[in-house]
């Protein structure tokens, strides 16, 4: 019998995939053994990331400590952009060029990361056009030439498991869209995921960050699997994202039943051993999502996020407008279910009995449905805007969604079925409004 009859090889699929696992250290108090650690990997002076915001947090001050203590040189980049762009990855870059560093560390969240990722790489190998390293088609979807220096990243959120991928994501200004650079060199040589970090979130940006992970997790296990999607010509070269495979599985459902079984409570009335499961799911989320990748959630987020006009969300200190990253995920994730469901009903089901549902006597064919209702009901419990409609937009936006969603076929393509421009106006249709 085969190792999971769902990765049954197709005619023309994939016969492999590849796992590889970010190395994380992960417990209450761990960040405050980060100078042993970047020691260990060689590190004197260090470039030590983050935003205004958490420059002045307690998780900073014990990084600080913790190097200082180690006899280690720490140059502060504190002007990293919430929801960074081209300009600002240049401006860490030249940072990153003038400092002579041997090592990089990112104590933040995704955004953080992922502009110290950039940097480290732009700096290490400079390259004279920006697009070279961005994905394609955007851009040339260049390999690094060669390893780039040591970056160990803190994560202070749990939801984007930057310290878990090889990713980095921001808005090119020009063409006023979201992309990236998925180049295996980024994968931070270590994550300190210190639960304690995530003490003084506000419940909303916990609600939004737990929302994230498991849609990271949904996605990663609903993804059109391996064995389906078309294999490389060059073996050495398989996507980052490689669709569901076993391994990927494992770390999903489980990260989607800690989530289930934690999320109301964590934003209600959190307590340390809420916050250790909220963190070790985003983990298990982002060692999944890192191998298999997400799909239309988060191909759809992209333009949610990027056409804002005006809705300011509680509990940010954002002085604009924006949807903040795990919002504008749920936003969309029932509606998605709701057309997925269809394409693999027994994922489907399996991830609503992990989220807390009843699936006692369900049908297959209602498998979408249902799950979309149990992630609608917990949005609604835990004060999420309900739907597109909740962060502004109406009918008149289905077109401009859509294009923009369209556009992101690294993701759309990872569907579990084929999805072309009138599916995805559907979806955003259905996604305005869910109770
Ligand atoms: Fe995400």
């Amino acid at each position: 019998m085969a190792l999971n009859p769902y990765f049954e090889p197709a005619p023309n699929g994939d016969t492999a995939f590849t796992i590889s696992p970010p190395r994380i250290k992960f417990g209450r108090g761990a960040l405050r053994e980060l100078g042993y650690d970047a020691k260990a990997l060689g590190m004197s002076r260090v470039a030590l990331f983050t935003d205004a915001q958490v420059a002045t947090l307690a998780p900073m001050a014990i990084a600080k400590a913790a190097l200082s203590e180690a006899g280690i040189d720490a140059v502060i980049y504190d002007e990293v952009e919430v929801e960074p762009t081209d300009r600002s990855f240049k401006a860490a870059t030249a940072f990153a060029l003038d400092g002579g560093f041997d090592g990089y560390i990112s104590v933040g969240g995704g955004s953080v990361m992922d502009t110290c990722k950039a940097a480290n790489l732009y700096a290490t190998h400079p390259v004279d056009d920006f697009l070279a390293y961005v994905n394609a088609p955007i851009g040339g979807a260049l390999a690094a030439p060669g390893p780039i220096k040591p970056h160990i990243a803190c994560p202070t959120t749990f939801g984007t498991a930057s310290e878990c991928t090889a990713m980095s994501i921001f808005d090119l200004l020009e063409m006023e869209v979201k992309t990236g650079i998925a180049n295996p060199v980024l994968k931070p040589d270590l994550g300190i995921i210190d639960p304690d970090t995530l003490a003084t979130l506000p419940s909303e940006i916990v609600a939004a960050n737990a929302f994230d992970v498991f849609s990271h997790a949904i996605e990663s296990y609903t993804a059109l699997p391996y064995t389906k999607r078309e294999p490389v010509s060059d073996p050495t070269k398989r996507p980052v994202s490689q669709g569901a495979n076993p391994m990927s599985d494992l770390n999903c459902l489980e990260a989607i039943r800690l989530i289930g079984v934690n999320l109301v409570d964590a934003v209600k009335a959190p307590t340390p051993d809420h916050f250790e499961a909220l963190a070790f799911s985003g983990m298990l989320a982002g060692i999944g999502f890192g191998n298999a990748g997400c799909h239309m959630p988060h191909a759809m987020s992209y333009a949610v996020a990027g056409l804002v006009r005006d809705y300011e969300p509680k509990g940010w200190q954002s002085n604009h407008p924006m949807v903040p990253h795990g919002i504008s995920v749920i936003v969309n994730a029932p509606a998605v279910f709701r057309r997925t469901g269809p394409a693999c009903p027994e994922r489907h089901l399996a991830a609503a009995e992990a989220m807390g549902a009843d699936i006692s006597g369900a049908a297959p064919e209602n498998a979408g449905d249902i799950l979309a209702e149990r992630v609608a009901d917990l949005m609604r419990e835990t004060d999420m805007p309900n739907g597109n409609s909740g962060v502004g937009y109406s009918e008149d936006d289905l077109d401009a969604l859509t294009e923009r969603t369209h556009a992101q076929q690294r993701l759309v393509k990872l569907a579990p079925m084929a999805v072309d421009k009138a599916m995805i106006k559907e979806m955003f249709r259905d996604s305005l409004r869910y109770w």
